[in-house]
């Protein structure tokens, strides 16, 4: 009975307290919805509020008399839309360029693919070159320059520089390249000293320029160097005799080929081998991607380059090679190959070394002859075209048989 009594009095007290607590709970949740709607309607309204600062603030400047927006466009612009002048007011100012900062400086290029620095000096700079490199970096002025000695204590490289399209290109000479790469490459050496290059189109066969014995006439003081990348050093081979194209006084710079027969002929190895001669009815169209090799000077007032180098360059059509430079000295029996912008091209000691097609197997199409500076843009390389010679070598070879 007492356990009853107290069951009952605890029960009876469970369902007083029930409704009483869940009331409290109901009315907590219904202010706190309440709440949370006030606080993100807030939120909202502010961040609504924010994106519209943002956008007028992009767009516009706040006048405060007369009370407007002024568009942005109209800031700065020297007409006063604010009365109290705060459109015009923190406007940047233009500032004249002051006197030079100094003559001390040396100017220096960055070159992208190789991330190397060089300075930009060389004989032959021009103020055409000093106002677009200043133009480079920004300056308008036109700039005054004078010739310093620069040869010693110089930290950096020196690299020549040519103007293409307003802007100045580093004369990328080319890269290095291995003997094993182009086999048919020789030196043609007169008293021991470099002076042409050359390809051997068969076993006792160099292919190479007529004009490389203009002043070099004696044949037992030639010799060729093939199997090497170096200038210097290795065995050399004898030259037995030369047979040059006949040269008209009336075009000096046509009919630049010889043939060149060698005391003992080179035998095939890795580093020795004949490249192809053109097929007779194949034109290159111009764009043509060509390679030249050689170790000619890698710039125009250089010096010759002890490792072999190669270089891509493409076919340039006559027309266009004769207008931009050569006022019609480029006959039909010549090709120019270059790049339209300048920059890679052979040079001198680089002369009777081949000008490549790589037509499914490699082909001679060219002979490096002549041209105006070396890499200048618009004044390409021109070749002998090989094609236009095919019957003369023919001849020679059948006379030697
Ligand atoms: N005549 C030069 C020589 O004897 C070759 C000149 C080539 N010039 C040029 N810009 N591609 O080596």
């Amino acid at each position: 009975m007492d356990m009853d009594s107290a069951s009952e009095r605890l029960n009876g007290r469970g369902p007083c307290m029930r409704p009483k607590s869940s009331r409290t709970s109901e009315s907590f949740k219904r202010v706190g919805i309440l709440v949370l709607a006030v606080v993100l309607t807030l939120a909202c309204l502010v961040a609504i509020g924010f994106l519209v600062k943002i956008y007028l603030e992009h767009h516009y400047l706040f006048c405060k008399q007369p009370l407007k927006l002024v568009p942005l466009k109209q800031v700065c612009d020297g007409q006063l839309d604010c009365l109290q002048g705060e459109d015009e007011a923190n406007c940047p100012q233009w500032v004249p360029e002051g006197p030079p900062a100094g003559d001390r400086s040396i100017l220096q290029v960055l070159q992208s693919h190789t991330q190397t620095w060089s300075c930009v000096c060389h004989d032959h700079f021009t103020p055409a070159l000093a106002r677009a490199a200043c133009e480079q970096m920004g300056y308008s002025s036109t700039p005054a320059f004078q010739g310093v000695e620069a040869s010693a204590g110089q930290p950096l490289p020196p690299r020549e520089v040519v103007l293409s399209n307003g802007s100045l290109q580093v004369l990328e000479p080319g890269s290095p390249a291995a003997i094993e790469a182009w086999p048919w490459q020789v030196s043609l050496q007169y008293r021991r000293e470099h002076i042409c290059g050359g390809s051997i189109i068969g076993p006792g066969w160099v292919l190479t320029a007529a004009h490389c014995f203009t002043n070099n006439p004696i044949i037992q003081s030639w010799r060729v160097k093939a199997g090497s990348d170096l200038l210097s050093g290795a065995a050399t081979i004898a030259v037995e005799k030369v047979f040059l194209a006949e040269v008209t006084p009336a075009s000096p710079k046509d009919n630049d080929i010889a043939l060149v027969k060698l005391r003992s002929p080179v035998r095939d190895s890795d580093s020795t081998k004949p490249i192809c001669l053109p097929y007779f009815d194949e034109e290159l169209v111009p764009g043509t991607p060509l390679w030249v090799i050689g170790w000619g000077y890698t710039e125009e007032h250089g010096k010759l380059s002890e490792r072999l180098q190669q270089a891509e360059v493409e076919l340039i059509d006559k027309r266009s090679c004769n207008l931009a430079a050569y006022h019609g000295d480029v006959t039909d029996r010549m090709l120019c190959a270059g790049l339209p912008q300048g920059g890679v091209d052979t040079c001198q000691g680089d002369s009777g070394g081949p000008l490549l097609y790589s037509g499914g197997h490699w082909q001679v199409v060219g002979i490096v002859s002549w041209g105006q500076g070396c890499g200048t843009p618009s004044t390409p390389g021109v070749y002998t075209s090989v094609r236009a010679y095919l019957d003369w070598i023919s001849a020679v070879r059948r006379s030697e048989l």
